[in-house]
């Protein structure tokens, strides 16, 4: 059990390397701890989407009903459009399924836990 919950984290902390190096096509938008064109991204999983303070999103953010988790985040960054059609975020989606998973397990390690989110 040891060994494989040491691999399972060695295979995250990859992911969350690659994630960081992904984050680069959003960051001329957002940063993770301060609202930019976008919204800050610390604290995203387990939000509810246009949950962040002082951030004016479209109504069809606020209103979309979506809670931030791995599912919710995979399906809007595919389709950012057909997700939250009326969205005003300018991104077309990451294709790779694969990039998608790295760039969550980025965004999901942005918390309290992080030095950039205190
Ligand atoms: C061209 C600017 C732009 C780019 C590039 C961009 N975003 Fe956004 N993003 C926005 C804007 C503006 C909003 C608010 C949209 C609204 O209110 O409809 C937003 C909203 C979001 C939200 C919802 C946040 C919340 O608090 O509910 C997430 C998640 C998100 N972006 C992730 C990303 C990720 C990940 C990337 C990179 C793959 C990215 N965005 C690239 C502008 C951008």
């Amino acid at each position: 059990m040891c060994a494989l919950a040491t691999v399972t984290n060695a295979d995250s902390d990859m992911d969350v390397r690659e994630g960081k190096r992904i984050y680069t096509q959003c960051t001329g938008c957002h940063s993770p701890d301060y609202n930019r064109t976008g919204p800050k991204h610390c604290g995203i999983l387990g939000r509810a989407a246009g949950g962040v303070k002082n951030f004016e999103y479209t109504k069809a953010m606020s209103n979309s009903g979506i809670i931030w988790t791995s599912a919710t985040l995979n399906q809007f960054l595919l389709s950012p459009f057909n997700t939250v059609p009326g969205t005003s975020m300018g991104f077309s989606g990451i294709a790779s399924e694969r990039e998608r998973q790295q760039l969550i397990a980025y965004l999901s390690q942005l918390d309290e836990r992080n030095a950039l989110c205190n």
